[in-house]
């Protein structure tokens, strides 16, 4: 039976408790973590969210008879007197280990069901049941850790936008569509039969008419929508930092999210130095074969295409002849590969995707998997890459992107090979310069990189009709560590460029109007030139944390397939809200 707190008031948290507190009365209130019962004496360890303290029940008959019906997960109350440990118990691993309270009475406030895993053992559990049991999972230390760390997150984030007269400004849940490439989520409305809200997918549109409406400089931590294909880095629902700034350049907005990103990582210890570094996309493509390169390690892609262009292997000499590269980097060490670990490598190639991997071995002479390559083309390839002698050299062939990702996929496969990937380092990166647009060769039509209302570069915008691929855009990611946790760009902000950019994206000026006319209409009233970003809060927090999936930094995520198993969404309803809706399921 459960006891009521009655007038019972915590004076410590039970990680609070330090020898300063001897001899005086404490009364504690949590769950009880371990029991560990000798008989004549029983120990209680007592959590919450701060802590754990040690209980002890002796020379108390009766309460000693009560603290033997304690079980994990129980909620007690406890007070008592702080007294040192005997010491052979102190325990130096916690910080409350020198001590511990001398229990003079009890209140059971709540039992517990045996959970179905252990709170105190870290030990392992599927997925599943933590994510039907989050509550339980909650109390654990690690998601107490992540849960902790992503509020001091979100709140420094808060007061370094403050300082810098961001204003906190709240926008739509109920919304129209904002095109940011995933399916909308909709809600159907019940006064208006036949016709949808749709969930934001960002707050695009909204933070942009916010500077038109002279807000100047916005911020707003908000939840997002996408109905997309998940993965460990992707939910249906996450969070964004998103800002606008009205008479923004890219310089002025890494100017004002740089002390952000560092005042993030002043919530785990660690300084990162700004500037940050910078990258245009096509060199990080080239470079990286990534446009989210991860820069803890190098093998760097060069191009060593003119040491083939009369080569004795005619594949090469083909490739090079037709306008495509020969690409490859060095494998530090690599050089000292068994014949087994290197058919490992090429093994690895394969299934990225690889026709063929060509590898050399630096040496007097160097030697190579195809004989045909003379010492020469051998040599020029060794120096092209930079490669030392104690290295391996990769090479591949074809058209330059292709040849670039596949490199840059094989880079990162032999990183995490190699254990290259340091966690405890942290290395960002602006990516400018995007291609505005991207050809879909299924639609027949070219695709915004980002979102339509992102502005092209000045001296790119001739080209908007003549060679729209050629197009670069005022927009940037930043990437830290190999992840995209941001995206912005400087807006376009006149209605003729913006009708000019939807006319090259097929959009008509009647679906132009019915999509977005409203703000197509803002944009004559004096919009100011302005830009933005969002960053990911939750791939952020998940990377301070080392955790490999944003579930992990999330109180109630949902599964890779959307669902929450703890509340047993999606769920299905009962008819009559359906008519209330004007709806009918085919299913
Ligand atoms: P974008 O679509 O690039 O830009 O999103 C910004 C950042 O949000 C994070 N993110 C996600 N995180 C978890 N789950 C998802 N499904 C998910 N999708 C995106 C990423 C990404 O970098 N309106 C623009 C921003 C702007 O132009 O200002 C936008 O939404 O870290």
């Amino acid at each position: 039976m459960a006891e009521q707190l009655g007038d019972w008031v915590r004076t410590h948290t039970c990680g609070a408790l330090r020898t300063t507190d001897l001899d005086t009365d404490a009364t504690l209130l949590g769950w009880v973590h371990r029991v560990r019962d000798l008989g004549g004496v029983l120990f209680i360890d007592i959590r919450d969210r701060e802590g754990i303290s040690q209980v002890v029940f002796r020379d108390n008959d009766a309460l000693l008879a009560q603290a033997k019906k304690l079980r994990p997960e129980f909620v007690v109350g406890v007070k008592g007197l702080v007294e040192r440990r005997s010491p052979e118990t102190v325990n130096a691993k916690l910080a409350t280990g020198d001590v511990e309270v001398l229990a003079r009475e009890m209140r059971i406030l709540n039992e517990a069901k045996t959970p179905p895993f252990q709170i105190a053992e870290d030990s392992p559990v599927s997925e599943d049941v933590r994510l039907k049991y989050r509550y339980l999972d909650l109390r654990r230390p690690r998601l107490q850790g992540n849960i902790g760390l992503r509020h001091k997150v979100a709140f420094a984030i808060r007061e370094e936008f403050n300082r810098n007269g961001f204003w906190e400004i709240e926008t739509p849940i109920l919304t129209k569509s904002t095109p940011e490439g995933a399916r909308d989520y909709l809600v159907p409305s019940r006064v208006h039969p036949g016709e949808f809200y749709a969930l934001p997918q960002s707050p695009q549109i909204f933070k942009q008419i916010l500077m038109i409406g002279g807000m100047d400089r916005y911020f707003q931590i908000t939840r997002c929508f996408r109905d997309e294909d998940l993965r460990a880095d992707r939910q249906p629902e996450f969070t964004q930092v998103d800002v606008e700034i009205s008479f923004a350049s890219p310089d002025l907005v890494y100017g004002l999210i740089e002390p952000v990103i560092q005042r993030i990582f002043a919530c785990i210890g660690k300084t990162v130095p700004a500037p940050f570094r910078r990258m245009p996309y096509a060199e990080a493509m080239a470079k990286y074969g990534s446009d989210k390169p991860d820069l803890r390690f190098g093998l760097e892609i060069h191009d060593v295409s003119p040491a083939f262009a009369d080569s004795e292997f005619r594949v090469f000499k083909q490739i090079v002849a037709d306008g495509g590269v020969i690409r490859g980097f060095a494998v530090p060490g690599g050089n000292k590969y068994t014949r087994n670990q290197i058919d490992g490598i090429v093994d690895l190639a394969k299934q990225i995707g690889f026709g063929g991997l060509i590898w050399v071995r630096p040496g007097e002479p160097p030697t190579s998997s195809v004989k045909a390559l003379s010492e020469g083309s051998l040599r020029a390839a060794i120096a092209g890459i930079g490669a030392g002698a104690d290295d391996l050299v990769l090479l591949a062939g074809g058209p330059a992107d292709n040849t670039s990702q596949l490199l840059g996929q094989l880079r990162l496969a032999i990183a995490k090979r190699e254990n290259l990937l340091d966690p405890e380092k942290f290395e960002l990166l602006w990516v400018t310069d995007f291609p505005l647009l991207e050809w879909s060769g299924e639609d027949g039509r070219w695709y915004s990189m980002h979102h339509p209302f992102t502005s092209p570069l000045d001296e790119d915008m001739d080209k908007l009709e003549s060679d729209p691929g050629a197009v670069r855009a005022k927009a940037y990611d930043l990437v830290l560590n190999g992840s995209e946790i941001g995206g912005g760009s400087i807006r376009i902000h006149s209605a003729e460029m913006q009708a000019r950019i939807f006319k090259r994206l097929g959009i008509s000026d009647e679906e132009a109007k019915l999509r977005f006319g409203f703000f197509l209409e803002a944009l004559e009233y004096g919009t100011p030139p302005h830009g933005g970003i969002a960053l990911g809060l939750d791939r952020i927090c998940a990377i301070l944390a080392n955790e490999s999936s944003i579930r992990e930094v999330i109180a109630f995520p949902k599964t890779a397939t959307a669902v929450d198993l703890m509340a047993d969404a999606p769920s299905t309803v009962d008819q009559k809200q359906l008519r209330e809706l004007h709806l009918r399921t085919t299913k």
